[in-house]
């Protein structure tokens, strides 16, 4: 029985296609389903029975994704060792579909989308960017190309998905920008240097995250971030109850994950341009200074 209404633009699992460039939030529907969409909880038995009922298409795809799951967490009882598995999984299906995307040319356009974003936001070629959970390489591929060499470092808990990361850069011809690619199992940062970075990124990783992994982010990201740079990071949107579905996406209040930055000392601010754009994640800056600018 399918359990969600709507998945991330960029989240494959659900097989929905979900809402991609081109397919804005406020040109799918009204107001009043946009408000559906953000108090339902994902996660009752009522919802998934009349969603299974309004999709009877996914319901087979999603009991297989359940199954598997199911077998995974009960191989893997921590977060990141199960998440872990279903990337290597979902990355011998497709990469592009593993990161999120149902094709290449969306997985072009979300990478596009992402990288716009961060430099009308003042990304310049001489700052310093920490990917988490970069994947492989959607946005990274133009981020390592409009920054200088050496000023990019990618990280993923997914040995499958960042041997794929090698693959773009060799596919882009970005060798000579000498991109840090690195495998972690935990987001404690302790291998990066202090004040170091001017960006730092996390797109549609806290969507799979609980709340343990996004709190030890949250307390050691402020240390690697220089005075006045930022961490932009998206997240699933809830006005409702915050819910999980599958261990495999998360559902957050705004207010829990801004008081969560503010308990690390961190300044946080919900992005209303990003809202704008064809995505269905919200996004959040958090910051050492109140007012962060890029110089
Ligand atoms: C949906 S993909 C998005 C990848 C990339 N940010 C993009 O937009 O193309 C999520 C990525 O985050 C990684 N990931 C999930 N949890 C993570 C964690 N706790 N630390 C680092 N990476 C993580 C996954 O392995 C996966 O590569």
């Amino acid at each position: 029985m399918a359990a969600t209404t709507r998945r991330p633009a960029d989240d494959p699992r659900s097989g929905s296609g979900g809402s991609e460039p081109g397919r804005a939030r406020g040109v799918a529907g009204t107001a009043a389903r946009v408000h559906r969409r953000l108090v339902v909880n994902r996660s009752r038995l009522g919802h998934r029975i009349g969603y299974a009922l309004r999709h009877p298409g996914r319901i087979l795809p999603h009991l297989r994704r359940a199954g598997r799951d199911a077998w995974l967490r009960r191989k893997y009882p921590d977060h990141v060792s199960y998440y872990s598995a279903v990337m290597a999984s979902d990355v011998r299906r497709s990469p592009e579909a593993a990161v999120g995307s149902a094709n290449r040319e969306r997985w072009l356009a979300l990478g596009k989308m992402q990288y716009d974003y961060l430099v009308g936001h003042g990304l310049k070629s001489h700052h310093r960017m920490l990917e988490i959970g970069c994947g492989n390489l959607r946005a990274g591929r133009l981020f390592i190309a409009h920054l200088d060499p050496g000023h990019y470092h990618g990280i993923d808990i997914s040995p499958d998905i960042l041997l794929h990361a090698h693959r773009t850069v060799a596919e882009y011809d970005l060798r000579d920008k000498l991109p840090h690619l690195s495998l972690t199992r935990d987001l404690k940062l302790e291998f990066l240097p202090s004040d170091h970075f001017d960006v730092v990124h996390a797109h549609s990783v806290f969507s799979h995250s609980p709340i343990e992994v996004i709190d030890e982010c949250l307390a050691h990201v402020g240390r690697v971030l220089k005075p006045e740079g930022f961490f932009d990071f998206t997240f699933d949107r809830t006005e409702g109850e915050e819910h999980q579905v599958l261990r495999e996406d998360f559902y957050y209040r705004t207010e829990t994950l801004v008081a969560l930055a503010r308990r690390h000392g961190l300044h946080a601010r919900f992005m209303d341009d990003w809202e704008k754009l064809p995505h269905k994640q919200s996004k959040i800056r958090v910051s050492r200074s109140p007012e962060p600018r890029l110089s």
